[in-house]
């Protein structure tokens, strides 16, 4: 299926590893030439060179934190004028006792996930709309829509993002300007794989132990962890010519842990 967009130029914020990373292989897939940020360099590079060789694509990397003035700075240099805009960064911390969340931890996790993607997405708008042509997709998490105590940092500011974009589509789906958002349940990305060998160090048990204990625990109905290139699949199926007319949906990808009637 060519979802039409070859030769449309991307930002993917946070792309060298986890769903970032899906969605930069997806978009290179269908010949969208990117521009790609992380804040790790070597990461960075490797992926960049992994998916051009691969795809064939126009991928530049460029070493920026996106939630500072200098890194947003950096990356709408290399690419001021995107028609695709994706973002995502690494889950903020798990949270314990919600009196005990310092304003330190609130102030670094909203700007990183709640500010920098308002910012980016302030920059890119006018631009999408005025070339009559734009995809906005934020990747947050499931704790947006179905809260939980060790969630707080993560779900509470994407709530807030969730809710922001949304009241923007309104106003400009009529310029084919499309904004959605990907609300992800659990991956198998980076972070998830940093986080539970640790665990399994500690524990004296595998990686793949850990992943069903959770699994167990939170009752996933598909028995198992998801694949971070499938949430890249949809990002770019909300990036492409046919989501000219879903905008403002926000899609939970979480093995069914959620699902109600609608
Ligand atoms: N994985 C899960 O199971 C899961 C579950 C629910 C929700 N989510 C949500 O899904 C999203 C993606 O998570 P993930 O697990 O795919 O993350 P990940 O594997 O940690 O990958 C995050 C990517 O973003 C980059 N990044 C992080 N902060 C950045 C910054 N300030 N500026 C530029 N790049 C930045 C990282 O590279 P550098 O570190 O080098 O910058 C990396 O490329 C997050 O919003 C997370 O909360 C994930």
């Amino acid at each position: 299926m060519d979802l039409g967009i070859r030769g449309r130029k991307a930002i993917v914020n946070g792309g060298s590893a986890g769903m970032g990373r899906g969605a930069v292989l997806a978009l290179a897939r269908e010949g969208v030439e990117l521009f790609v940020s992380a804040r790790g360099e070597d990461r960075l590079l490797r992926t960049c060179e992994e998916i051009s060789r691969e795809t064939g694509a126009r991928i530049h990397p460029i070493v920026a934190d996106h939630s500072s003035d200098a890194g947003r700075e950096t990356i709408l240099a290399a690419c001021p004028e995107p028609d695709i805009l994706v973002g995502t960064c690494s889950p903020p911390p798990t949270t314990g006792d919600y009196r005990t969340i310092s304003m330190d931890d609130w102030r670094v996790t909203l700007d990183i996930s709640l500010l920098s993607p308002v910012q980016f997405m302030q920059a890119t708008i006018d631009g999408m709309v005025a070339r009559r042509w734009g995809r906005i997709v934020n990747i947050g998490t499931g704790a947006a829509k179905f809260p939980a105590q060790i969630r707080i940092l993560s779900g509470a500011p994407r709530a807030a993002l969730v809710n922001y974009t949304v009241a923007v589509s309104k106003l400009v789906a009529r310029h084919n300007v499309i904004i959605n958002n990907i609300l992800p349940g659990m991956h198998h990305t980076a972070s998830i794989h940093d986080r539970y060998m640790a665990q399994a160090a500690r524990n004296g048990t595998t990686y793949e132990q850990e992943v069903q204990k959770f699994v167990d625990e939170w009752r996933i109905p598909a028995n198992r962890f998801g694949d971070p290139d499938d949430v890249g699949a949809f990002v770019a199926m909300f990036c492409s010519e046919y989501a000219n007319f879903t905008t403002g949906q926000s899609l939970v990808m979480d093995g069914g842990l959620t699902n109600s009637t609608f």
